[in-house]
């Protein structure tokens, strides 16, 4: 990311096409932030190693657990998800999140799936900048 850039989450919304398709606005310390919008739902899973925090932006969803009471969050809220803990995000409506996670985090866990979106494809606009092509 260049130096001295200021991001808008706003915009990186924005540039979102679809649902649970995570999209990279940020990496810092091995972690990165990613801005998506979901509806439905994804599907269970779990992160062995990843704790993955969800902060909301707009709209309304609930962190299903199979082990301990579903979450519900608004915007403004927020949710660690702890590793190796199976879940499955769903949103009746269009919700927007932001999440905290560490880069290598696939979203989908282990499962993979036609709504499974590589990491190299959530980060893929940042490439396209680093080689001058502003996206
Ligand atoms: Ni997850």
């Amino acid at each position: 990311m260049e130096m001295g850039r200021v991001g808008s989450i706003d915009q990186e919304f924005a540039a979102v096409t679809g649902h649970w398709s995570p999209r990279v606005v940020a990496d810092l310390n091995g972690q990165s932030v990613k801005v998506a919008k979901i509806q439905g739902d994804l599907t269970w899973h779990a992160h062995a190693d990843e704790d993955e925090l969800f902060l909301i932006w707009k709209g309304q969803m609930v962190i299903e657990y199979r082990d301990r009471p579903a979450v519900h969050l608004g915007a403004g809220d927020f949710h660690v998800v702890p590793r190796g803990v199976e879940h499955n995000p769903v949103a009746a409506e269009e919700c927007w999140v932001v999440l905290f996670e560490p880069s290598e985090t696939k979203h989908t866990g282990d499962v993979v799936m036609s709504k499974t979106k590589t990491v190299s494809a959530q980060r893929a606009h940042l490439t396209h900048q680093a080689d001058g092509n502003a996206s």
